[in-house]
């Protein structure tokens, strides 16, 4: 987390700085292809024409000379129209021109950054593995900040030759020459015009695909990184890596840069993807608050959705509050993050009179000896550390708010021999991989250790790091730094979707980027463990692969419904999956989306809820959008809004009780209707079962649903009764279709909230 919050704040400096330098600005101008005057031969000249006439205009009306504006990237698929350096008299001028719609400046946006495979029940032996032939074939596109080709997780070893229909290239630059792509790394691409332009005295510091960062090599070879055995971080996590799709192939499209990310050339690589002919794209990346016909992301994904290409993204690391959630959008995936049944740690073993374990992520060697170990209660005072330099020191985390930084840092300040410090932070695992020995432990093997000491004269310890402990319950966990539903950009839609492992994944990493400190100095690893939404999406785009190698006609919208409704929500206790960052209460959908992700019941889900684009234009009509909003998004002037709804075929519920004039005990009625096609057995009955919903009277109707052919469909009603104002924030429940003998279990979750989102 640490490393993608710098990313964001070094990008952020960046940009101030530049803000205040520049005078033009980077707009994407979406464009109506189908006025362009028929002299043009292409778009580009079109385009290059009206941005000549309007500097000429803009020049012409205002005495200081304007730089001349420059096209930056025509887009083929994704947006109808361009990206341009203008300056404001020019904007307005272009607003004027023939064929424009409208546009946007360009934003800059937020990168949300061996064992999940087991996790996940992935096998070689049975199940969605050896039946995609472990995603062979299917082509991921990662949009993310280039790649370290040189690991060994993009090794070709195996791989049968590249698919004709692959269009892509592997473009040469600094640091990368062509041949550096082989049979896995089929791809990798750069795209900065966008940067460049706003930012025109910028020296890019590895201008090629080469990753300087590390983030888009984790995300990659975790989606698509083939076996390298013995991986590990510093001793942790040992084991052999590989990702979700060991089988697929990946390429890169670089378009988030140490210097900056902007969405012009986000824009531009998701436009080259699609030409390119990628299967699955995978971002990690997203932006706040926005409208769908604002967010370049969504108006570029819902071509990718047109074109059979499933788009999985991240939700975000802005929890625990909730609305905080990116990418809430109809027509992709976004994925929650939650933990594995693993963690790191240390041994402390108490002058040869037993041991405890705690949590540690100290990348360092530390010596196998017993060193003197004392008390010193909260740790609040340095001189008196200092005084004891060469002890293990243990510290009481009182609770408070930030108590457990201050220690940290007085202990890391004054230089002692190791910190053992007894919390119950839930946010440990920000301090785990600590660049000084440092142990946390629960306060039962707390008082252990304080008694140890207490009861002894001269009382030493040793300590031994590097240790990995697996089954860990209960897991997952919702992690705290999850972003939380509703969505901003459609309400009416829940979201997230799905949660799948985020926190601690280890995948490759560059060699020459630190991986971790030990004191003052950067350590280097092939492999590093990272947290964030960034590392749960590409989980979900390798196993949306295997999918796709299964089902390669299904639609983007039947996979994510095949993944979402045999989610799990019970954890590895049996009991229902707790939320870290609601004090380990249940998890709510607006957390977790419908449920943790398991690929081998998703390769069978009985039921699908499919969406066609014209199922989303109705939802984008619903939303009330005016003609040019939806051409923005749909890039079609002739939107069909005969049949405006907000009621999309979904594979979960959201209702807003949320009437805050409302009468008290005055009630009301929000209907749901939903069409499920039968991808199972040719004859088959399903009946319905809802789990009870707080407050609120939940019916379907019908409530048997009766199949005598594979695909196909039969709709259903699903009523919600409650109060107009709800009293509850969140309540929630399922909706569960069940075929005989429980073959199938096709699960939708139900939220009722009364939560109103304010734009
Ligand atoms: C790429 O590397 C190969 C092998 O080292 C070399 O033969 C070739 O000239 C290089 N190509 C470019 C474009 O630098
Ligand atoms: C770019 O460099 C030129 C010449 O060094 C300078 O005049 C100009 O102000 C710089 N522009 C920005 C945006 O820093
Ligand atoms: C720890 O020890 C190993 C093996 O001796 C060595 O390769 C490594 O560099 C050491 N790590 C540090 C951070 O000194
Ligand atoms: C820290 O302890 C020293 C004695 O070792 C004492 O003089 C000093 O006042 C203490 N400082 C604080 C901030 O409590
Ligand atoms: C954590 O510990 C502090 C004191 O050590 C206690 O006051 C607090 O209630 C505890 N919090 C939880 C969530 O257990
Ligand atoms: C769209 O407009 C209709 C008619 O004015 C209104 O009933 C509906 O609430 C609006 N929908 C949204 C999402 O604002
Ligand atoms: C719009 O869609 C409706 C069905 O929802 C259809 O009856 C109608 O013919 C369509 N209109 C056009 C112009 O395609
Ligand atoms: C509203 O419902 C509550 C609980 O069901 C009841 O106690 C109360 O009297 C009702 N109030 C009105 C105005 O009907």
């Amino acid at each position: 987390m640490t490393k993608q919050m710098q990313y964001v704040w070094v990008s952020f400096v960046i940009l101030f700085i530049f803000m205040k330098l520049a005078k033009a600005d980077n707009y994407i101008v979406h464009m109506d292809f189908s006025v362009m005057p028929k002299a043009f031969s292409n778009q580009q000249s079109w385009y290059l024409a009206t941005l000549s006439s309007v500097s000429a205009k803009s020049i012409a009306k205002t005495s200081t000379a304007i730089p001349l504006s420059k096209l930056i990237y025509t887009y083929n698929h994704v947006i109808q129209g361009f990206s341009a350096s203008l300056t404001p008299e020019e904007l307005e001028a272009l607003k004027n021109a023939p064929g424009y719609v409208s546009s946007d400046k360009d934003r800059s946006v937020k990168v949300d950054t061996t064992h999940s495979f087991k996790f996940l029940g992935l096998n070689s032996g049975t199940g969605a593995w050896p039946v995609s032939n472990f995603g062979k074939d299917v082509i991921i596109g990662v949009i993310d900040t280039g790649v370290w080709p040189e690991s060994e997780s993009f090794n070709d070893n195996g791989m049968t030759d590249v698919p004709s229909r692959w269009k892509g290239a592997c473009e040469s630059g600094t640091q990368f020459n062509s041949s550096l792509c082989n049979k896995k790394l089929i791809g990798a691409r750069s795209f900065n015009k966008g940067l460049i332009a706003q930012n025109p005295n910028i020296t890019i510091s590895m201008n090629s695909p080469r990753d300087t960062e590390g983030h888009g090599t984790h995300t990659s070879s975790t989606a698509a990184g083939t076996y390298v055995e013995d991986a590990s971080f510093f001793g942790y996590a040992t084991g052999t890596a590989r990702g979700t799709a060991p089988g697929a192939r990946v390429a890169m499209y670089k378009a988030l840069w140490e210097e900056g990310a902007y969405t012009t050339d986000i824009i531009a690589a998701i436009d080259q993807a699609i030409t390119d002919g990628v299967d699955v794209l995978s971002m990690s990346l997203g932006l706040d608050g926005l409208e769908l016909y604002e967010d370049p992301i969504a108006i570029a994904t819902f071509t990718a959705i047109d074109k059979n290409i499933f788009v999985s993204t991240s939700a975000g690391n802005e929890g625990p509050d909730v609305e905080t959630l990116h990418n809430g959008t109809p027509w992709v995936l976004t994925v929650a993050a939650g933990t594995m049944d693993r963690d790191f740690g240390a041994t402390l073993t108490l002058g040869g009179k037993g041991t405890v374990n705690g949590l540690a992520l100290y990348p360092g060697n530390f010596s196998s000896s017993e060193f003197p170990i004392v008390f010193m209660d909260a740790c609040g005072n340095t001189t008196e550390l200092r005084k004891i330099k060469q002890k293990i020191v243990v510290c009481q985390d009182p609770g408070k708010e930030d108590s457990l930084n201050d220690q940290f840092n007085n202990v890391q300040v004054a230089g002692n021999t190791a910190g053992v410090f007894i919390t119950n932070n839930s946010n440990v695992d920000i301090f785990e991989q600590s660049p000084f020995p440092a142990i946390f432990l629960e306060q039962k093997d707390g008082d252990t250790v304080v008694d140890f000491i207490k009861t002894n004269t001269d009382p030493k310890a040793s300590v031994e790091f590097k240790k990995t402990i697996l089954g860990i319950k209960p897991s997952p966990r919702v992690t705290s730094y999850t972003s939380r539903g509703p969505s901003y950009s459609c309400p009416s839609v829940l979201k997230p979707d799905i949660m799948a492992p985020g926190d601690s994944v280890l995948a490759a990493w560059p060699t020459n980027i630190g991986a971790a400190r030990v004191n003052e100095d950067l350590v280097f690893s092939n492999f590093n463990l990272l947290s964030g939404t960034s590392m749960a999406c590409p989980h979900v785009s390798g196993i949306a692969a295997l999918l796709k190698a299964v089902y390669p006609d299904w639609s983007p919208a039947a996979i994510r419904s095949a993944l979402m409704t045999t989610s799990d929500q019970i954890d590895n206790t049996g009991s229902p999956i707790k939320d870290i960052g609601d004090n380990l209460r249940p998890a709510n959908p607006l957390a977790m989306g419908a449920g943790h992700i398991n690929p081998n019941k998703a390769l069978d889900p009985g039921l699908v809820y499919d969406a066609t684009v014209q199922d989303y234009v109705n939802l984008l009509c619903g939303l009330n959008f005016t003609a040019q909003q939806l051409k923005t998004i749909t890039k079609s002037s002739s939107n069909n809004c005969s049949n405006p709804s907000l009621d999309l075929n979904y594979p979960s519920f959201i209702a807003f009780f949320n009437d805050r004039g409302a009468k008290p005990n005055s009630t009301t009625v929000l209907e749901f209707h939903r069409t499920v096609t039968n991808v199972g057995d040719a004859s088959s009955t399903y009946k319905a079962n809802v789990t009870p919903v707080n407050g609120l009277k939940v019916t379907v109707e019908p409530d048997i649903l009766v199949f005598k052919a594979k695909y196909e469909k039969k709709s259903f009603k699903l009523s919600v009764e409650g109060p107009r104002q709800l009293n509850e924030a969140v309540s929630f429940g399922y909706l569960t279709w069940e075929d005989n003998g429980r073959k199938h279990v096709v699960r939708s979750p139900i939220v009722a909230t009364s939560y109103k989102i304010e734009k």
